[in-house]
Formats: structure tokens, sequence, C-alpha cells
């Protein structure tokens, strides 16, 4: 087997089933359970360093779990998150970053907002770098947005996401990722762009859909120095090992249930 290209995944016409991963034996797993593609995302920050956000992930880090995790699945495609400070700056400095990615393992490069990273994207893009646009709630900017907060709500904010989508498209995005925004936005933008959507807490009218993998095995509790009964999950989020004693097979569920499109459900929808 070898991996597909991005247009090939595309034309099965199937929903895309995304999964977080930062390490070679789960995506070795992930692989076999039938994962479209791994986000080496900078989730990380939380999930394996601790942290209370993403903002002290480093390129470092990224180059490091792109790295493991292309070792454990050579044939799955691996988008990678452009870490905070690594981009915003210039798009000659996002190009050079997102090249170190690449040599690593990377298909697709992530970075969030819209607006003034139109123009890195349309750079990064000429200079033959995939990218997915991360807009709707963007977890870098969770100090300026006030905290984990869906967004999209008001007419003004729906419009500027719609709008950053279409823009990010014709800028020559490969992908676009929404996060935290309504379901009806989502399918909106969906039908306004033509490249895939990934939803994650974007309702069920996206093309794929992407889960943090410690959210899926149900496992993650909040940040280290955080009391656990303190944590309440996100709206989104499901715990597919609840069900199965498998960690495997939960991952295998994950990706049917996006398939057969029963998740996300209603529930896991604003
Ligand atoms: O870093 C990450 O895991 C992400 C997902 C929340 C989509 O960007």
């Amino acid at each position: 087997m070898s991996k597909p290209s991005l247009k090939q995944l595309i034309s099965t016409g199937e929903k895309i089933a995304m999964l977080t991963c930062y390490d070679a034996s789960f995506a070795k797993l992930s692989a076999a359970a039938g994962v479209d593609i791994l986000l080496v995302g900078d989730s990380l920050g939380m999930v394996l360093q601790g942290a209370e956000d993403t903002l002290n992930v480093t390129m470092q880090d990224m180059l490091y779990h792109t790295r493991c995790v292309a070792a454990g699945a050579p044939d799955t495609l691996i988008m990678t998150d452009m870490p905070f400070g690594s981009y915003e700056h210039s798009p000659e400095l996002a190009l050079a970053n997102a090249q170190q990615l690449v040599a690593v393992g990377a298909d697709i490069i992530k970075i969030e907002g819209g607006g003034e990273m139109v123009n890195t994207a349309s750079y990064l893009a000429k200079n033959g770098i995939s990218v997915c646009s991360h807009l709707g709630f963007t977890p870098q900017s969770v100090k300026q947005l006030g905290g984990y907060k869906i967004q999209g709500k008001t007419p003004d904010s729906a419009r500027q996401i719609l709008q950053d989508a279409v823009a990010m498209s014709t800028a020559g995005a490969d992908m676009l990722l929404l996060e935290m925004v309504p379901a009806t936005l989502a399918k909106q933008v969906t039908e306004s762009v033509n490249i895939p959507t990934i939803g994650i807490g974007a309702g069920s009218d996206c093309s794929g859909q992407v889960l943090v993998l410690q959210d899926l095995l149900g496992i993650y509790n909040g940040s280290a120095r955080k009391n656990p009964a303190d944590y309440k999950a996100p709206r989104f989020a499901k715990n597919f090992l609840v069900e199965t004693n498998s960690v495997q097979q939960a991952v295998i569920d994950y990706v049917q249930a996006v398939k057969n499109k029963s998740f996300p459900a209603v529930e896991h929808s604003y």
C-alpha cells in the first residue's frame, strides 16, 4: 500500500476521518483502524505536556512528533500544526518552517486564522505546500477570544468566518478545519467552497471530522495542575472506549461512526 494523495482521498466521496496522533505506536494503530489523516496537533501542549493551552508548543516539538508519527504510519496522510509564533510574522518565515515540517513527514500543514493569514496561505500554496486553514475557534488565540467559546454565533461573526473560508479556498488552501461553530454555519461554509471541510464541534455536514485521541479514549481531564473534578469535557468530545474494551476497536468505531454519519450526533454539535 502506498500513501494516497489528498485528491485521491477526496475522490472516494466518503466522509474523511481525521484523528490527532503524536507518536509511532498510535500512528500504527490508527492507520490500521482506517484513519484517513493523522493530525499532529499542537493540542499536544495540553494532552502530552500538561499545559493550559497550545501557546508554548515549539517548532522542535512539532518536528519531533511529526517524525514519530511518520515513522509509525508511512502510508497515511499526515497533517501538522504550525505552532504559535512559527508563521504569523511573515509568509517567508511560514514557508521556511513549513518546509522543515514537510521534510520530517508532514503532507499538509495547518495554520490558524483567516484575515491576514490569507496571504500566508497563498504564499505557502504557491511554493508547493499543502495548507489547511483552521477557522472558527482557533486555540492559539484562546486569550483574545476570552476562553473556549463557540464562534460565529452573531450574523457579523458568521459572515466573517464564511468570508475567510472563501478567501482561503481562493488563495489555494486545500482544506478547511472548522472548530466550535454552529452546525448551520459549517454547512453553509461547506457548500460555499470547493475544498473539503473538517469539523470539530461543527455539526455533521462537514466533509469529515477530527477528534483529539485522548478525548476519543476518554482519558483527558484537564491540564496537569487542575483538579479532574473541575473538568468538563467539550460538547463535541465522545468517549468511544466506554463501549468497548479495546483501544484499537474504539478507534475503528470512531472511523466507522464518521463514515456512516452517526458521529457527530446533534448532542455533539452547536
Ligand atoms: O491541535 C489540535 O489537536 C487541533 C484540533 C483541536 C483540531 O487543532
